[in-house]
């Protein structure tokens, strides 16, 4: 081979190792692709998922690990911004999160402190609505229990079906009922976070409920109490099946909450739940529902429902 031979074969020789490279970092993108596209079409998120998502956030975090999980509802997410030292993580940026489409939803964690407690505030929930699954709406439990959280603050609005409530009323949630929509629990267990068939009788505490009607007796504030029932909407409900809830034993219908309390109550965090009666239910008021209704109530609690469950987050 003459010298010119040579320098040929040498540069052919070099354009098919990068060739070949390439194409094996297309493989391994496609892989990786591949991995999100299979959990994304609906796959069961493993322990893994939890465990890297988990572990992103914990470099994120340094050496703060919160106590208390808070999931705020539509317009409810303003108690973050009131967190001292606050760490902020788009949830965008966490491997195997979901982000949050809701009108009124920021799409974030707020880490810091509020009201003497470690917290770990969620600025917009996942809603089956949007197209999540009930394992993607429930998954942050999972993620916050794993870096230490065992305790679990959760807000929504809803509309109110027992009649002696009114637009404007918190209540204190004391069960709840969620009969024909899935479980975020569907699927292999995680076992490495609960039980196969977890306990519901004190989803929601009986001694967290026994702090919010002593801290409501405290600031003066009235204090409803009922049970939450879980609707999948998007749609609000018909006046037939509010008909039906009552029937029942809802006191309050929503879209949201009962997946992140399912998950709760599988992984022995202990939970607080607090609606805001944002309107009456379908066809109790002879007038139609809109979202805007449900936005203003919320901001129209916002004091006293902050006042709430900062107290009650002092002592839980
Ligand atoms: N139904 C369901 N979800 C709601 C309602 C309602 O009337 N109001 C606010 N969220």
């Amino acid at each position: 081979m003459d010298n010119m031979q040579f320098w040929k074969t040498m540069d052919a020789a070099r354009e098919w190792a990068a060739e070949g490279a390439q194409q094996l970092g297309r493989a391994a993108a496609g892989a990786a692709e591949t991995v999100r596209a299979n959990l994304s079409a609906g796959a069961h998120l493993p322990y893994g998922a939890y465990r890297a998502s988990a572990d992103f956030l914990r470099e994120k975090l340094g050496d703060f690990s919160p106590e208390v999980l808070m999931i705020l509802g539509s317009g409810l997410g303003f108690l973050g911004d009131e967190a001292e030292d606050p760490i902020f993580v788009d949830y965008a940026d966490i491997p195997y999160f979901k982000h949050s489409t809701a009108p009124g939803h920021k799409g974030r964690f707020v880490f810091g402190h509020l009201a003497g407690k470690r917290v770990a505030v969620m600025q917009g929930r996942l809603h089956t609505y949007e197209g999540y699954t009930m394992e993607e709406a429930a998954y942050a439990v999972g993620v916050a229990r794993l870096l230490g959280a065992d305790r679990m603050i959760v807000t929504n609005a809803a509309g109110a079906i027992r009649e002696d409530l009114a637009p404007g009323d918190i209540m204190m949630i004391r069960d709840h009922i969620k009969l024909f929509a899935g479980s975020p629990l569907t699927g292999p267990n995680v076992a490495e976070l609960g039980p196969r068939f977890p306990d519901m009788t004190r989803a929601y505490d009986p001694e967290f409920c026994a702090v919010a009607r002593a801290c409501a007796a405290e600031l003066g504030l009235p204090l409803q109490e009922g049970v939450y029932m879980f609707f999948p909407g998007p749609q609000f409900e018909t006046p037939a099946e509010i008909r039906a809830a009552r029937i029942l034993g809802a006191d309050a219908a929503g879209m949201s909450t009962v997946p992140e309390v399912i998950a709760a109550a599988h992984c022995g965090m202990r939970t607080l739940g607090f609606t805001l009666c944002a309107n009456m239910a379908a066809g109790i008021l002879d007038q139609p529902l809109s979202e805007q209704e449900v936005l203003d109530a919320a901001e129209a609690a916002r004091e006293p429902f902050s006042a709430l469950v900062r107290a009650c987050l002092a002592k839980i």
